[in-house]
């Protein structure tokens, strides 16, 4: 896209498309200062599709004639061109995207240009350009999300019986299976993925034919646009129509969570690629190094994506700010909607290509996730558990692990590292089958239920997985 003209002079100058009822121009600063079109020239695909809609409902509702609505759809479609090959020169006096286009569009076309305008305001306009745009942003961010969660079922059913420690606080708690722990950000992504389908909805409604706010005199009619442009449905109230970014928040809302899902997953990356976890690798390229440290590889994607978070975070907290204090119907204001959604979408796309790309890579180091898992006393539960079957009440077995940890952390031994003799110490009950479940293998295969860790659940759980997102 070419650069955008700046008058360079401090000159005033009137704007040509609603220059009339004003005796002196617009202060250069001001001019500059109100201007969105540095950054709204992004919507010129729908901006001009829109246009198309609109145009042609007006011809079918007879407002146009045919002859006057081909100029138009010819004039636009040379606009588009000129945009897309970067001859377009973006015009700072001219405001927005939307200015800038019909005023070339009338440069093109001539008068018949100026008649595109008709029954429409800039308010409908901007409100139907923004749905259209983020309608077609959330197809790829669900498209993404879907690529993140192959990923993840594609190691998950890889690593379904590899073992690992399990955290609570942080500190070890009880064994898990790494593919049941992928599979637990398989269903955060899940349900990130149902956010936006369902906020999908709600964008996909026309404000088309609001026009300023109160709706227009000429006889249009909605349902010919709304299904030229793929709308679900035509929104129902001019004055919401054109006032309502509700849409936009709850974009910002879910890209948030899912944000926030994904600095999460993150800071175990991060962990699990240190020297003191050593869990698994990345490839050296979603790393980098450090000019200074030669030896040092850093995760530096997934340290990233959780400081983007940051960023998403707080444009929700600007987008819902903004929104605040405004009485219907368009405001000003919400030009500064804009920013704040084109950030979110691409820092949220980016995000999870990111960690699309990488979760092929991850390579899993077994022996390491072993040795952790055996640290903490992992298996106590399971010990516990193992008493409970034979006939000891919860608490009581509790107590009497709790005692046995105690003696193992004296003797800086595992609870599998005991003798019978030390373990029987604690309880007569216990007999040599407790080996069976002082082992990681036993105490993750035990939790053989739908939603545990045991590997023959994760097969399963893989499975039903990949025909959820089929
Ligand atoms: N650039 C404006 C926006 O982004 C377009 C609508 C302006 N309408 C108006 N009457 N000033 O919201």
């Amino acid at each position: 896209m070419s650069s955008t003209h700046t008058p360079e002079s401090p000159q005033q100058s009137a704007n040509q498309q609603w220059g009339g009822r004003f005796s002196e121009g617009v202060d250069a600063f001001v001019q500059a200062f109100t201007a969105s079109v540095d950054f709204d020239q992004r919507l010129y695909r729908h901006d001009i599709a829109g246009s198309v809609a609109h145009a042609t409902m007006l011809a079918e509702v007879g407002v146009l004639t045919v002859a006057e609505r081909d100029q138009i759809l010819d004039g636009l479609a040379q606009v588009k061109a000129e945009i897309e090959s970067g001859q377009f020169e973006w015009s700072v006096p001219l405001e927005d995207v939307h200015m800038n286009v019909e005023a070339r569009l009338t440069a093109i076309v001539g008068a018949v240009g100026k008649k595109l305008h008709t029954g429409r305001s800039r308010n409908d306009q901007v409100a139907t350009d923004i749905r259209l745009w983020l309608r077609d942003e959330v197809d790829v961010i669900v498209s993404e999300m879907r690529r993140l969660q192959q990923g993840l079922l594609d190691l998950a059913e890889r690593e379904a019986s590899s073992i690992m420690p399990g955290f609570t606080h942080l500190q070890v708690a009880q064994p898990v299976t790494f593919g049941h722990h992928m599979l637990a950000w398989f269903e955060n992504v899940e349900r990130d993925v149902q956010r936006m389908l369902d906020l999908r909805k709600r964008i996909n409604v026309m404000p088309l034919g609001s026009a300023a706010l109160a709706g227009t005199t000429y006889p249009i009619d909605r349902t010919i646009t709304a299904e030229l442009l793929g709308f679900d449905a035509v929104s129902e109230n001019s004055l919401d129509g054109v006032s309502d970014r509700d849409f936009a928040i709850e974009l910002c809302a879910a890209a948030s969570i899912c944000m926030v899902h994904l600095s999460r997953f993150s800071e175990e990356l991060v962990l699990w690629t240190s020297a003191q976890f050593d869990f698994i690798d990345l490839p050296d390229r979603f790393c980098t190094g450090s000019s200074i440290m030669p030896q040092k590889k850093n995760p530096d994607v997934p340290e990233l994506v959780r400081g983007k978070s940051g960023r998403v975070v707080g444009a929700l907290m600007g987008l819902i700010t903004l929104m605040k204090g405004q009485p219907l119907a368009y405001n000003k204001d919400n030009q500064e909607d804009k920013e704040p959604l084109f950030d979110t979408v691409d820092t949220l796309q980016g995000s999870l290509r990111a960690f699309a790309d990488m979760m092929p890579a991850v390579t899993v180091k077994h022996d390491n996730c072993r040795k952790a898992a055996l640290q903490g006393y992992s298996t106590a539960t399971d010990l516990a558990d193992y008493l409970v079957r034979k006939g000891l009440p919860f608490r009581d077995s509790h107590e009497v692990v709790g005692k046995s940890v105690a003696y193992g952390i004296e003797q800086g031994k595992d609870l599998s590292e005991m003798t019978l003799a030390e373990l029987q110490q604690f309880d007569e009950r216990i007999e040599q089958d407790v080996f069976d479940v002082l082992t990681l293998e036993g105490s993750v295969s035990a939790r053989n239920h739908f939603g545990g860790t045991a590997p023959a659940q994760v097969l399963e759980a893989v499975k039903r997985a990949r025909g959820r997102i089929a």
